[in-house]
């Protein structure tokens, strides 16, 4: 059960599993004291002296005190050498801010934030913690929230200018911790287009390391978390730390280490080309950051953000709801349909069992190619003649839900939107347009705008009766300005192009309750938090192939669960890397996610649209545990040659076992896989081969999985309890 409990100076959040303190320091500091383990009580003295300091009675007034305590929003200027949570330009130039506690209130629950997405729910506390700027007038309301049922504490700040004048934000990141010693290994994931969140891990050195995005977008290249393991901790055993960003633009994940090897970890907006004007009696409200702790490993710590992800964000209507199993358009038929290919293909779909037919990009203007359109969102005569109503009656008629593609934060210059409203575009006025895939980005930041966007996207889901929405974006910031705003407000355009974005979500998610939408953005360039507040599943790669898949897969696992992946089997030669992978291979893998088709099953053999059929069965009837049941990764496919993982359902009657080989190996011996998460005291039946196990054989000594000849060889398991 989560609770706050006040203990003198000290605020304890706390929950069966993790403890987070803050401490009140006697000039009215703030500390932080510890974020772990659950705790019973804790004296914060010895955690303050451990810190350096000589003196735990002064901070503020000692010299460099404050670059010794460790703190809940650090500000650099008063002492304090280190990184800063909040920077600022005051009314006189200045940039020191002198944060002292003023009060702290405790509710049942969590209050939304405004304007952005947020994690939710009833079975939580919410500590605010108010500290003011005697001199200035600044407030800084720090909100943290314990939850009942996973190990997870979610913290944002607002900054509000209680005082006279204006004064500028350059920076207010949504959370920093201090943690008192360094022997951490960090743990990011970078990648680029088609090799998305590769995780990344070293010892952290003195000074400073993370990551970070500019490009407008949480991106192709980084994500928005970061984690921290000791050295010894592996994927199940150990102490794991996780931080990630419920938000969808330019962000800073850093963690730094300082004297006395003392670490501070940064989460928020990048504050570099930021700035944000704050009026007398304005306020600015940081996107929310999540902190798990494990001592289960990064499993553990994965499991964490599961859980916290699928209980307190995603959208209800759709977290637990069937997902259907859809065949998507793009790789069966890029820019080349007309009505009839596209209802033959959907036909084809609907023997095999697919559920809901996506018609991808090309379907608008005279969009042949990439080239043209974007923004002109009617219906493209030529291709569809009897437009998007005939189309989706005609899909439905066959039998499955009808889809559709957009991409509606974007213009072509080629376009009759962007001829009538160049200054929509994000442009600096006066430059050269840039160009990426031939569109410019909208400026989502105008009102105008999202009324468009909000407009296009309702008239197309109602002209169509589309069940489903791929909402895609394609390119990221150059040329950063708006002609919306005043010169001293124009870096503020990142941040407000976020905003706009999640204002029409609202719209869009309101309006259309029942929508079923999937992020993309050239695969999963925007696949974070803050969009998974109201999608509730994302294109996780434009890369099909099952082997890359597995990588990219198991790194996008480390802080998202697998109902919020969109995986497709799709055709050989794989359209991205050519390489041919076995049809069983491929499904094994598109079960890691919400599973699809990307492939025209027309051309496939009669014997392979038969293997479909049972195919689609098997997804629908294991979805359940697939998607939402606990993830234990077996085998990492950075480690090694075979990637392998299972998921077992909550109550542990069911578990599918995936495991995979990379290359083919001559004379090699069948992985014995350590199942995890199942009940030691039940037998279990494997249904492909009929035998019964004990679960704790399977899970002490092993399940042996024999791989075929053959690279990306692989097997599927279906684990089911036998009745007691
Ligand atoms: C990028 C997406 O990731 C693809 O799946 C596809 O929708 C194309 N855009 C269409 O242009």
């Amino acid at each position: 059960m989560a609770e706050i409990i006040r203990q003198g100076n000290l605020f304890h959040l706390r929950n069966g599993c993790i403890s987070y303190i803050l401490c009140v320091m006697p000039e009215n500091a703030l500390a932080h004291v510890y974020f772990g383990r659950r705790l019973n009580r804790l004296d914060p003295d010895p955690v303050l002296r451990a810190a350096g300091s000589r003196d735990t009675g002064s901070f503020i007034h000692q010299e460099c005190g404050l670059d010794r305590l460790p703190q809940e929003y650090p500000v650099y200027g008063l002492g304090d050498q280190r990184d800063g949570a909040l920077k600022i330009d005051n009314a006189d130039g200045t940039g020191a801010v002198d944060l002292r506690f003023e009060r702290a209130e405790t509710r049942h629950g969590k209050p939304a934030l405004a304007g952005l997405p947020a994690t939710f729910g009833e079975t939580c506390e919410t500590l605010t913690v108010t500290l003011a700027d005697p001199c200035t007038g600044l407030r800084v309301e720090l909100s943290y929230t314990v939850f009942d049922d996973c190990g997870a504490i979610a913290r944002s700040a607002r900054i509000v200018n209680a005082g006279a004048a204006a004064v500028t934000l350059r920076g207010a990141m949504s959370l920093a911790l201090d943690l008192p010693d360094s022997a951490w290994d960090l743990i990011t994931l970078s990648g680029a287009w088609a090799r998305e969140r590769t995780p990344y891990r070293r010892p952290l050195v003195p000074g400073h390391q993370g990551v970070s995005t500019r490009c407008g977008a949480s991106s192709l290249q980084q994500s928005p978390f970061l984690a921290l393991a000791r050295p010894e901790t592996a994927e199940e055993q150990g102490e794991a730390l996780g931080a990630a960003l419920v938000y969808s633009g330019n962000f800073l994940a850093q963690a730094s280490v300082y004297q006395n090897d003392s670490t501070r970890l940064l989460l928020g907006i990048h504050d570099a080309d930021f700035a944000w004007r704050l009026e007398p009696g304005d306020s600015f409200q940081t996107p929310e950051a999540v902190l798990v702790y494990s001592t289960e490993g990064l499993g553990g710590m994965s499991r964490a953000f599961h859980r916290l992800w699928e209980g307190h964000l995603l959208p209800r209507r759709w977290v637990n709801a069937h997902r259907p199993v859809l065949l998507n358009s793009w790789e069966a038929a890029y820019f080349d349909f007309d009505e009839d290919k596209l209802v033959s293909i959907a036909e084809c779909a609907a023997r095999a069992g697919v559920e809901l037919f996506v018609m991808d990009d090309g379907w608008f203007g005279h969009r042949d190619d990439d080239t043209t359109s974007l923004g002109d969102w009617d219906v493209d005569r030529k291709k569809l003649p009897g437009g998007l109503k005939r189309l989706g009656d005609r899909i439905r008629a066959a039998g499955v839900q009808f889809g559709i593609w957009m991409e509606p934060e974007m213009v072509s210059p080629d376009s009759e939107l962007f001829r009538a409203h160049p200054d929509w575009a994000i442009h600096i006025p006066g430059r050269e347009g840039i160009t990426a895939r031939h569109q410019f980005t909208l400026d989502m930041s105008r009102g105008d705008v999202q009324d468009f966007v909000v407009d296009a996207v309702s008239r197309t889901i109602r002209d169509s009766g589309a069940a489903y929405l791929k909402w895609d974006m394609n390119r990221n910031f150059s040329n950063v300005g708006s002609s919306a705003l005043p010169p001293d407000r124009q870096k503020e355009l990142p941040h407000r192009y976020i905003l706009g974005l999640y204002a029409v979500m609202e719209r869009l998610t309101r309006a259309f309750p029942d929508l079923l939408i999937e992020g993309c953005a050239s695969g999963g360039g925007r696949f974070d938090p803050g969009m998974l507040y109201y999608v509730p599943q994302f294109w996780c790669s434009d890369n099909t192939d099952a082997l890359c898949r597995c990588r990219i897969q198991y790194g996008t696992s480390l802080f998202l669960p697998p109902s919020a992946m969109g995986s497709h089997l799709s055709a050989v030669p794989n359209h991205q890397t050519g390489r041919v992978t076995p049809l069983d291979t491929r499904f094994a893998v598109a079960l890691g996610g919400c599973f699809g088709y990307e492939l025209d099953p027309r051309k496939l053999t009669e014997e392979e649209q038969e293997q479909l059929q049972g195919q689609v069965q098997y997804a629908i009837r294991t979805e359940a545990t697939r998607l939402h049941g606990s993830l234990y990764r077996l085998r990492s496919p950075f480690a090694g040659n075979d990637t392998a993982w299972i998921t077992v359902s909550p109550d542990q009657t069911e578990a599918v076992v995936t495991c995979v080989r990379g290359q083919a190996l001559a004379n090699a011996a069948p992985p014995l896989l350590k199942l995890r998460g199942l009940d030691p005291r039940k037998d279990y039946r494997v249904l492909e081969t009929g035998k019964t196990y004990g679960g704790e054989e399977l899970m002490y000594s092993g399940l042996l999985c024999p791989l075929a000849q053959g690279d990306a060889a692989s097997v599927l398991y279906t684990l089911k309890a036998e009745e007691d």
